[in-house]
């Protein structure tokens, strides 16, 4: 499974990277706000640091408009991913970039019909947001398993099912379960999957009983 950082905080996408575990980037204009800087110069410095797809989202909600906009941001680097929103215009907008050979993730997907018809656009990828459904008291990660499924199916589809909208670890475990190709995450979870209470423990036992040798290694 590929993982991706749900961000856009430089040093924390830095730390992720230097252990070898992050796949590509996913940003949104809410991540975008949050920084409180310029969106163009965050993507290409984010395009630095992972060569994996860095999703940077289009603010038009006309194809046309979203066409233009994705057309420019895909100049930022090779590595940039087109985030479009699953509506009648972002499948437009889907298509039209796909033909550019532009990667194109369309995301608020929320129902597995939804991402069938991503995929039919040429989607790169299809975010469908499992803790947006669970705050509302749906199944999200049913729709995980739907859309894998579906997606089976049709060994044509090449789209590939970007579990976005993670929570927690087991989110991430659940989705791994079932076998999405993606899970993006923000950094904390990611982190959470690696931290664990009892291995800090077994290691203050270890470095203590270490010391009592008194040896050094090096
Ligand atoms: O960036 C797309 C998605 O992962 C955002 O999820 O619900 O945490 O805003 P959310």
């Amino acid at each position: 499974m590929k993982f991706f950082i749900d961000g856009a905080d430089i040093a924390e996408i830095k730390a992720l990277c230097a252990m070898g575990v992050v796949d590509g980037v996913t940003t949104n204009p809410s991540i975008i706000a949050k920084t409180g800087r310029n969106f163009q110069e965050v993507i290409g410095e984010i395009c630095d640091i992972t060569s994996g797809p860095v999703s940077a989202e289009v603010a038009a909600t006309d194809a046309k408009t979203m066409i233009l906009e994705g057309k420019h941001l895909a100049k930022i680097a090779k590595n940039v991913c087109i985030k479009v929103p699953l509506t009648e215009e972002g499948l437009k907008a889907c298509y039209a970039l796909r033909q550019e050979d532009i990667m194109v993730n369309v995301t608020l997907c929320f129902s597995s019909v939804q991402a069938l018809m991503a995929a039919k656009a040429g989607a790169t990828f299809i975010s469908p947001f499992i803790g947006r459904l669970d705050d509302i008291g749906h199944d999200g990660m049913q729709l995980i398993e739907d859309i894998c499924q579906i997606y089976s199916n049709y060994p044509d589809l090449t789209t590939e099912v970007l579990a976005a909208s993670v929570r927690h670890p087991l989110h991430v475990k659940q989705v791994a379960e079932i076998g999405a190709h993606v899970v993006t995450a923000p950094a904390n979870v990611i982190r959470g999957l690696i931290n664990h209470p009892l291995t800090d423990k077994g290691l203050d036992i270890f470095l203590k009983d270490w010391a009592k040798t008194g040896q050094s290694i090096l």
